[in-house]
């Protein structure tokens, strides 16, 4: 096994994983799959403009190995051309979660955008918004405004009334890579009329590169919520009911008083139907309460924490945002492809199906980690969301700051 990671370690630095890959044009350009590489100190990234998406993100594990830890798809052609559709890495916008009966209020006047979600013989087109709609932001083409060797920034101009939203919205999404981080900062302004705006990264991830030969799953990840006491209730089909839940110490979403592995939470009944009618895993929204004025920078204080022993990388998620969505790939059924930089040789070898994609992502193979606001929060202003919600041409514009810091354990014990 040793040697066959090496191997595979090998033909992944010859193939330009972390160095300085010798097929990625360093520069304007993207490299002959689509993708925009930028590069920190022990971290590559690549991304490209369908929905602003990350779709590499490539570290060496504690054995020195180079591990891909997003899910997407080897060729950036491939993004669009996908009916599944999972918001791979991308951002969705304009506003992200779920909308209530796809209707809000702003100034006692009622918008109506497209429907996308939970179609039913008396509304085809579905009961809710998911993510901005039928066409939202991570189902278009940002624009490339700069790139360089740290640093990429994408840009959309949203009109006014796609997908039936007030006012045109322009946003700028810069991602920049450190010293083992992944940054993100988005910002967005509302410049004709006041409209809702909400956004985030919709990234999965798995902390083995999708490589570990023990394990499939994503159970064996441990995450830590420390400010997350209370989540957001929601009905059958995820949308808010206004309440506000506690989350009792040793309960299935109990994850702020001590670090715990997600695959614990699947040992207790309550585990089913916690992500909605007949759903077993997490697709929830947890509060981030902290208390008083706070620095979200300051080292130690983040909001999620998720880190895997088999690979020994840890990544703690900083960010500005007062919530975090975490889902656990409920909806995950084994088709969706690897790409080629990850995979165990020999797994799900089907001799018989030679085209088939021999490695695929299994139910619970993922985890999506969402800093956001309040969900559906446009919909409660008991909530007292409204002030980071919507936004007008007078309004302070809208900033989603994160960090993501990665760690491995240098010990291979
Ligand atoms: C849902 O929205 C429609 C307008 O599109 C409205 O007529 C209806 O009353 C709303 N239903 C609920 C339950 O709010
Ligand atoms: C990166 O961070 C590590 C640990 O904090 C530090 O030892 C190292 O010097 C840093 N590298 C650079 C190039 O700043």
């Amino acid at each position: 096994m040793r040697l066959l990671l090496s191997l595979y370690g090998a033909a992944l630095f010859l193939k330009g994983a972390l160095a300085t890959p010798p097929h990625t044009p360093h520069g304007e350009s993207p490299d002959e799959d689509g993708k925009y590489w930028i590069y920190g100190e022990g971290i590559a990234a690549a991304f490209i403009p369908y929905g602003a998406s990350i779709t590499n993100l490539i570290i060496d594990d504690k054995n020195g190995i180079p591990r891909d830890l997003v899910m997407g798809f080897d060729k950036a052609s491939d993004y669009p051309k996908d009916k599944s559709h999972p918001h791979l890495g991308g951002v969705p916008g304009r506003y992200a979660n779920r909308i209530k009966n796809s209707t809000f209020e702003i100034d006692g006047k009622t918008y109506r955008v497209t429907a996308n979600e939970n179609p039913t013989r008396k509304h085809p087109d579905g009961l809710d918004t998911l993510h901005g709609g039928v066409e939202g932001w991570d189902w278009r083409d940002f624009d490339v405004v700069s790139h360089t060797d740290e640093s990429i920034t994408f840009s959309i101009v949203d009109p006014d009334g796609k997908e039936g939203f007030p006012g045109e919205v322009i946003s700028y999404i810069t991602y920049t890579m450190g010293n083992l981080t992944w940054d993100a900062k988005m910002v967005a302004i509302a410049t004709t009329k006041k409209t809702p705006i909400m956004l985030s990264s919709h990234t999965y991830w798995n902390l083995d590169g999708f490589a570990n030969d023990e394990t499939d799953t994503i159970f064996d990840h441990t995450l830590h919520l420390p400010y997350s006491g209370q989540r957001i209730d929601v009905d059958n089909i995820l949308i808010p009911t206004g309440k506000i839940l506690p989350n009792p110490e040793g309960s299935v979403n109990d994850f702020w008083s001590a670090p715990k592995q997600i695959g614990d939470g699947f040992k207790d009944p309550e585990i089913h139907g916690n992500c909605g009618f007949d759903c077993t895993g997490y697709d929830n929204c947890w509060l981030v309460n902290r208390p008083g004025p706070h620095d979200w920078r300051a080292d130690g204080a983040y909001v999620a924490s998720l880190y895997s022993a088999w690979s020994g990388i840890r990544l703690d998620i900083y960010s500005d945002q007062d919530a975090f969505q975490m889902y656990s790939c409920n909806g995950q059924d084994g088709t969706f492809p690897l790409k080629s930089t990850q995979g165990v040789d020999g797994r799900n070898a089907d001799k018989r199906h030679p085209h088939k994609p021999a490695q695929t992502v299994p139910q619970y193979g993922c985890v999506v980690l969402e800093v956001e606001d309040y969900i559906d929060g446009i919909n409660h202003p008991e909530w007292g969301r409204l002030g980071k919600q919507v936004f007008g041409p007078g309004s302070d514009p809208y900033v989603l700051q994160i960090s993501h810091r990665f760690s491995v354990d240098t010990d291979d014990a």
